[in-house]
């Protein structure tokens, strides 16, 4: 996982070639501080190789956006955890509420997903996170504790803690409508307890619960300055190499302090 206790993890979603993937990463390897420690970039299937080919070398992980749970089969479509191991991917996003909402990606399929990945090695990030509607009737604490109550559920204690946790509330994800600091602090360190309850207060002390949602240079700082925050994934300001640098630059300053 590094040593920075950051981590800032871009998720590219959909976008970019694997060309455009090559050009960013020569970019963003030239400008990016301590040797890419603490950052992740989370790209689409088909940019893992060269990613991992152009980061060689540096701290830098390279993440995939799903797996699925079984090991091999007719799963027309699907990867596995082995062919992600193949290519040497060393985290993979999983329960992104993009995928919750599009693909039908259940909780059930989620607590699946962390045990493959946690036997395996990856470092699995784990989204959870609520809808507008929720957060306006204050239920906000119920829904995300459900999710995470569904997810670990049989979990080995020693496992979870392994597992990077992404608090992205979605009616900030891509609106420009960040949560206040204080919004996700709240969050992040409900989440660190529901860990603490779940494998004990010193086995959940390393764990990193990651703020995502519309997070920018311009409000980086403030947010990553939270107690329970440890870090960003970044949707769109991580498509640049300029300004997903200028955020991991940010954690790196503060990793210092
Ligand atoms: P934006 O940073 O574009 O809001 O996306 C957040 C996100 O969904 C990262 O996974």
């Amino acid at each position: 996982m590094g040593d920075s206790k950051f981590l800032i993890a871009g998720n590219w979603k959909m976008n970019k070639t694997i060309a455009e993937a090559k050009e960013f990463a020569a970019k963003f390897r030239g400008m990016m501080p301590d040797d890419g420690d603490g950052v992740a970039i989370v790209a689409p299937f088909t940019q893992l190789q060269a990613l991992k080919e152009a980061f060689s070398g540096t701290k830098v992980m390279i993440g995939a956006q799903n797996v699925h749970y079984e090991a091999s089969g007719a799963y027309t479509g699907e990867i596995s955890v082995k062919m992600l191991k193949e290519l040497g991917v060393d985290c993979c996003v999983i329960g992104h509420s993009e995928r919750r909402q599009y693909f039908n990606e259940t909780d059930e399929a989620l607590n699946k997903k962390l045990r493959v990945l946690l036997d395996s090695g990856i470092t699995p990030i784990l989204c959870v996170g609520e809808p507008l509607e929720v957060r306006e009737k204050n239920e906000q604490m119920g829904f995300v504790g459900g999710q995470l109550f569904e997810d670990l559920k049989g979990l080995d204690p020693l496992d979870v803690r392994k597992i990077v946790i992404a608090y992205e509330p979605i009616w900030a994800i891509g609106t420009g409508k960040t949560a206040t600091p204080e919004q996700a602090d709240d969050m992040c360190g409900f989440i660190h307890s529901i860990v603490a309850g779940y494998c004990g207060d010193e086995a959940a002390a390393g764990l990193k619960v990651l703020y995502g949602g519309s997070m920018k240079p311009g409000n980086a700082e403030q947010l990553l300055r939270q107690e329970g925050i440890h870090g960003g994934l970044i949707g769109g300001a991580s498509l640049s190499p300029e300004s997903f640098c200028d955020i991991c630059d940010i954690a790196a300053k503060l990793n210092r302090e």
